[in-house]
């Protein structure tokens, strides 16, 4: 006999609206996605640093590190890849109901799994940024290593020697890491949000 799985969503009184008037910003994720050295975590890092020192409650959800933790169960087939950005996205929409202004680094390959994370969200929630950086300079920067263990064959499926990434289609923001620098990829995002009027 199969058990029958019952679930009612419980209410709460204080609301989302409550906590983002109470910290006096809007809530949302901005969803970094590219290559391995790319400059996502470096770009997270920095974007997080500017928000916090304004007073923003920003919060940055990296995948290698969640990779140890939440996620560490998972690996790099196509479906794994698939879990690890359903699992972030839950977690994000979670901090995003908390008020919070949220950061995720993810290389996230699939535009049907960023499809499917940006449905969870309401339209002024969730912000696609495309770290766009050259294929060929993010293996020259290399900085774990890893595209040179995996193009000795020591890695499989490593995305961008064996295992694809699709582009974002229509990505609300688009900074070329390879063409500019960091500060300026921070500008542009900020600036961005400014004149959409996510943050003040
Ligand atoms: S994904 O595709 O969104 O599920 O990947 P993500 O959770 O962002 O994890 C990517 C980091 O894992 C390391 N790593 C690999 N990346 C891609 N492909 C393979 N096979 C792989 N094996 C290990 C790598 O350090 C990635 O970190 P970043 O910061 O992107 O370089």
């Amino acid at each position: 006999m199969s058990s029958q799985r019952i679930v009612v969503w419980n209410e709460t009184p204080i609301q989302k609206a409550d906590r983002r008037k109470r910290n006096g910003h809007h809530s949302f994720v901005l969803w970094l996605t590219g290559l391995s050295g790319a400059g996502k975590s470096t770009l997270a890092n920095h974007l997080q640093a500017v928000l916090f020192e304004q007073g923003v409650q920003a919060y940055l959800l990296d995948g290698d590190n969640l990779r140890m933790g939440l996620n560490r169960d998972l690996g790099f087939s196509a479906e794994d890849r698939k879990e690890n950005v359903r699992r972030v996205a839950e977690v994000a929409k979670l901090f995003v109901d908390a008020g919070m202004v949220v950061i995720t680094a993810l290389i996230s390959p699939y535009q049907s799994d960023r499809d499917e994370a940006r449905a969870r969200y309401e339209e002024d929630e969730f912000v696609e940024v495309f770290v766009d950086c050259r294929l060929e300079v993010c293996q020259q920067r290399d900085p774990k290593g890893l595209y040179q263990k995996a193009l000795r064959g020591e890695i499989t499926n490593f995305t961008g020697v064996q295992a694809p990434y699709e582009a974002p289609a229509h990505p609300e923001i688009v900074v070329r890491t390879d063409e500019q620098s960091v500060e300026e990829s921070v500008h542009q995002i900020l600036s961005w949000l400014r004149e959409k009027r996510y943050i003040g």
